[in-house]
């Protein structure tokens, strides 16, 4: 089979990851289908002008990926696992946020899909070594580690994470931590104790969709509190904090998912002094404020905060990996110890081997090492997506431009042109998340969340501009439409 490649020479990304990203573009769109024989290593090697080792590691990827085959004696062949898209739960109307989940959960796993989808560090980046030597050298506590530990968490983990939020201008004591299965069971911790079915959480709209679903879950109302470039609108927080007395406000008040958008000063004050005024708890959400590319991030509103109002979540998910499954938060006092005794009756505590690795890698610097390392390459993919966007979306187009995380949210303004803009990016290979799964309100525009952490510079280029090939199809058809009926889309 001939296969038609074009190395750049200049560019900054390695030959073998380009060879490995052209051939995941054309198995994705189906140009080398499931079953199609690669060029042998020799071959494409002479064809390229490169060395046998740089094709022979491009084959290595896209075999460790999934992307291909090699069967002894007979050559190297596309995946017939690049058929699985089709398991996709989001790709079938209508698109909920549990389908989305789902299908984030395992989009890894998922061949011949290229994501923009998921707010995750690239797995390819994780300080694997790093880890697994602090795990070795566990081994002479095995007798520890094979039993249950404190449900507050263990101990050397909540010193190392006073130390950590220390340095994010958080004052906590290891006794004021609680240790969690990540964020999410916070989240799900601070709802139980807070709400009964039917009360109403404020919530930023747009906000993470995980958190949608964990209201949902319990039976809880989310009222949506519109969010500019600046953070939450505080009049309109006002206003319905004393329409809905509500039991909390949850936000993400830096680097947001799914915006990227971070609060100002200004709106941080603000957005306390209403919490304070209608006697409601702010949940902040910082797990992504040590992802900061352009100035160190803004201190947390639990730091701002005098009056016991805020309850802080955190977890390493976004900048270490979120197989740990390890968060924590701190909560004013009394709320504290019920959460605690929630957190006993759901699962007892985290696991003890891994809590104490990660107090290990902490105490030993590691984290700080691993964002060193990592954060220069995240900001080179937020800079390409960001130049792609530039380069390839037409005029109407809006995105914003995050300075750390791993989310942009792009509006698109006229929704009917684009209601199957989601399935038409899967038939192509492509995936991304519809904005309306993180939406407590239906909005008059079509939404759609791009990450770019978790794809080299190349991809991210390459899924821009195919996103933006489909958009324009969409915007020509609709202008067409008009021309000929003379009759505008409604926004709703
Ligand atoms: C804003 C936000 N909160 C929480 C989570 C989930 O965090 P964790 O893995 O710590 O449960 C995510 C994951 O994407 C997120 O974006």
């Amino acid at each position: 089979m001939s296969v038609s490649l074009r190395l750049e020479r200049n560019s900054p990304a390695a030959l073998y990851q380009q060879i490995a990203d052209q051939f995941k573009d054309q198995i994705s769109n189906n140009r080398l289908p499931a079953g199609a024989r690669l060029p042998t290593i020799r071959r494409l090697a002479n064809d390229l002008g490169v060395t046998r080792v740089t094709v022979q590691n491009a084959y290595d990827e896209l075999r460790a990926d999934g992307w291909i085959e090699a069967t002894t004696g007979r050559g190297t062949f596309v995946s017939e696992r690049v058929n699985s898209r089709a398991t996709l739960r989001s790709a079938s109307q209508p698109v909920t946020p549990d389908a989305v989940i789902s299908d984030m959960l395992q989009i890894n796993e998922i061949v011949g899909l290229r994501s923009l989808a998921s707010a995750s560090p690239d797995p390819h980046l994780f300080p694997a070594d790093e880890f697994w030597g602090v795990l070795a050298e566990l081994r002479d506590d095995a007798a520890t580690m094979a039993m249950y530990g404190a449900s507050q968490g263990a101990p050397a983990l909540r010193v190392a994470l006073a130390d950590l939020l220390r340095e994010r201008a958080v004052d906590a004591a290891p006794d004021e931590i609680l240790v969690t299965a990540g964020v999410t069971q916070g989240l799900a911790l601070v709802t139980q104790a807070l709400c009964r079915p039917g009360d109403v959480v404020l919530v930023e709209q747009p906000t993470y969709v995980g958190f949608l679903h964990t209201l949902k879950a319990q039976g809880v109302h989310a009222v949506a509190v519109p969010l500019d470039e600046e953070g939450p609108q505080v009049d309109a927080l006002e206003r319905l904090a004393a329409q809905h007395r509500p039991r909390y406000f949850y936000t993400i008040p830096t680097f947001q998912n799914p915006t990227g958008v971070t609060q100002s000063p200004a709106r941080r004050r603000a957005l306390l002094a209403v919490a304070l005024r209608y006697g409601f708890l702010v949940v902040e959400d910082d797990l992504y404020a040590c992802v900061a590319y352009d100035q160190s991030p803004p201190p947390p509103l639990f730091a701002e905060d005098n009056s016991a109002s805020v309850v802080y979540l955190s977890s390493f998910s976004k900048s270490l990996m979120p197989g740990l499954r390890i968060g924590y938060m701190v909560a004013p006092a009394p709320l504290h110890s019920k959460l605690l005794s929630l957190r006993r009756a759901h699962d007892l505590c985290s696991p003890t081997l891994l809590q104490y690795a990660l107090a290990r890698f902490l105490a030993g610097g590691g984290l700080k090492k691993h964002l060193r390392r990592v954060l220069p390459l995240y900001r080179e993919r937020r800079d390409a997506y960001l130049a792609a966007m530039q380069h390839h979306m037409p005029a109407g187009v809006e995105w914003t431009r995050p300075s750390g995380g791993y989310c942009s949210w792009i509006t698109l303004p006229q929704r009917r042109a684009f209601s199957s803009l989601y399935q038409m990016a899967i038939q192509h290979g492509w995936v991304f998340t519809p904005g309306d799964v993180f939406l407590a309100d239906p909005s008059a525009h079509y939404h759609l969340r791009i990450c770019f952490g978790n794809q080299s510079p190349t991809v991210i280029r390459s899924g821009v501009e195919v996103l933006s090939r489909l958009i324009r199809t969409g915007l020509n058809e609709t202008d067409r439409t008009h021309s000929e009926t003379g009759d505008w889309a409604p926004l709703v």
